[in-house]
């Protein structure tokens, strides 16, 4: 059985939803035989570490953007795990989203560069979820993500899923 890991920080709810929608997409992938034979763990990002990582075969990464980065749970994260896992998960598979008020850019660029210094291969993209969260109280409120976005986060994990499923990754 292949592990898919998915590990993410959220403050409002953006991208809990989202990592709840990919690990949905994932757990219902169905490839050829209709089993994916995929097991699927969402983890907070306080509670992740290098262990989780080694013990998985592919990564989904969420975060939200704050202050033009990858927030500060999430940075604290890598920060923990990088040069504990360096040069024992090269090759392995990634995606990444980010939930951001209006940009995402940066965030994505900073995961982007981590997912490359563990020489990770993306599958895709990096998915950057618009919250268009841009005043104070928008920002603070708690989120709500459209069915359109939740089913871009579901295909994302089937995608993955699939690919692991079916040994292409
Ligand atoms: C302190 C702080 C800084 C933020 N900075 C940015 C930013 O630089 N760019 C952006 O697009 N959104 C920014 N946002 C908006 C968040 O990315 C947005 O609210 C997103 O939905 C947060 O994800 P979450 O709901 O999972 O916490 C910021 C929010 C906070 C609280």
């Amino acid at each position: 059985m292949k592990r898919l890991l998915i590990i993410y920080h959220s403050s409002t709810g953006a991208t809990e939803q989202m990592a709840n929608a990919v690990a949905n997409g994932a757990r219902s992938a169905v490839c050829g035989d209709g089993e994916n034979n995929i097991a699927v763990k969402v983890l907070h990002a306080s509670t992740a570490g290098p262990d989780d990582l080694l013990a998985a075969d592919a990564y989904i990464f969420a975060a939200p953007e704050n202050l033009a980065a990858i927030a500060g749970l999430m940075k604290d994260f890598f920060d923990r795990s990088y040069y504990a896992v360096l040069d024992r998960i090269n090759g392995r598979r990634y995606a990444a989203v980010i939930c951001a008020g209006s940009d995402g850019q940066n965030a994505a660029r900073q995961i982007e560069r981590i997912a490359t210094g563990w020489r990770l291969q993306a599958i895709s993209p990096t998915l950057i979820i618009c919250t268009h969260a841009q005043s104070t109280e928008a920002i603070l409120a708690p989120k709500i993500v459209s069915n359109e976005d939740l089913s871009r986060g579901e295909e994302l994990g089937a995608t993955l899923a699939a690919g692991m499923a079916i040994g292409a990754f």
